[in-house]
């Protein structure tokens, strides 16, 4: 069919002419940006679950990989989905009530500005599941940064995470998952998106296939439950990776006793992790006890060891 566009069969098509609109701006200015149309992708593509890797190495190259278990783009296709215009979308433009006015959705033109964007990007897998990695260098292209006053940049991809997993707007969008390759090679294993192998080298094959790239050691210590997946991000906006909670047990008497609920352990959780994030830590492993006339908090620190692999 002759028009704005070209069919590339199988339901693509290149957008041409005006339709292309690739010499304006790029929307694509910040990671989180970037983030957030992996994410469109792949609930447009009927996700259920989408999972995301984040590393920082070098304090300096972020790595997003993001994975879905949706419909998949067909082999051929997936070497052109990163060229302006390819897309899916031309005859059914996606209505996106979250999406920013003026932007363009179902130009076939996301994937392009990440690319350009990025230091590299790619399709790891098409389909079961969908797998698309970028490497981003943060002082070419920044992140967000939260309010903090600590010394370096405070990424904000977890708060664009929590904002799309839960829309103010209808419909429902998938469950989501994001933390350091480990913790989501360890998710997708117990939900079965991967299958579970015998030996660490070859778990470490799978997972890079996937574009989650993890030493024989981590791949060992996933293999033996050495590793809490990574939990679905919840509305109290608590990220998986905080471990389970000891809370309200009282050691006596001669004081007061404040009692914490689940609800705001997850959110004394989320706080420490953002503060964590802000140095490039982690923390895990938060305990809240209550005792009479006083509170302990106690949690686990670590450097995420994907960063220095
Ligand atoms: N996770 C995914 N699963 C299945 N198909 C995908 C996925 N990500 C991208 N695609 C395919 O790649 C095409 C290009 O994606 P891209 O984000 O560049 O453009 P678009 O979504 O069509 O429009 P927009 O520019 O508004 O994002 C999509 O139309 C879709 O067919
Ligand atoms: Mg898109």
């Amino acid at each position: 069919m002759e028009g704005p566009y070209r069919d590339l069969g199988s339901g693509f098509a290149r957008l041409t002419g005006p339709e292309g609109a690739r010499r304006g701006p790029s929307p694509i200015t910040h990671v989180e940006d970037a983030l957030l149309e992996f994410l469109r992708n792949a609930r447009d593509a009927g996700a259920v679950r989408i999972f995301v890797a984040s590393t920082l190495t070098a304090r300096r190259f972020r790595t997003l990989t993001v994975i879905d278990d949706g419909q998949g783009i067909p082999e051929p296709y997936a070497a052109l989905v990163f060229e302006p215009g390819v897309t899916t979308r031309h005859l059914v433009p996606i209505a996106d009530p979250t999406a920013p006015t003026g932007s363009h959705h179902g130009g076939g033109l996301a994937l392009y500005h990440i690319k350009q964007a990025a230091v590299s990007a790619e399709v790891l897998s098409p389909s079961a599941p969908t797998a698309l990695r970028a490497t981003f260098d943060t002082r070419t292209l920044p992140e967000r940064t939260l309010q903090s006053a600590s010394r370096h940049s405070n990424s904000n991809l977890l708060a664009t995470v929590q904002s799309f997993a839960h829309p103010r707007k209808q419909p429902p969008a998938p469950d989501i998952y994001y933390g350091p390759p480990a913790k989501i090679l360890a998710v997708l294993l117990k939900n079965h998106i991967i299958q579970t192998s015998e030996s660490g080298e070859e778990l470490q094959r799978v997972a890079l296939g996937v574009g989650l790239d993890l030493s024989v050691r981590t791949a060992q210590r996933v293999l033996g439950g050495g590793v809490t997946p990574a939990e679905a991000i919840t509305v109290g906006g608590a990220n998986g990776g905080i471990g389970a909670s000891r809370s309200g047990r009282s050691a006596g008497s001669g004081g007061a006793v404040l009692p914490v609920g689940e609800k705001e352990r997850a959110e004394i959780a989320a706080i420490l992790s953002r503060v964590a994030r802000a140095g490039y830590m982690e923390v895990d492993d938060l305990r809240v006890e209550s005792r009479p006339g006083e509170i302990l908090l106690r949690a686990r620190v670590y450097e995420p060891e994907e960063v220095y692999e």
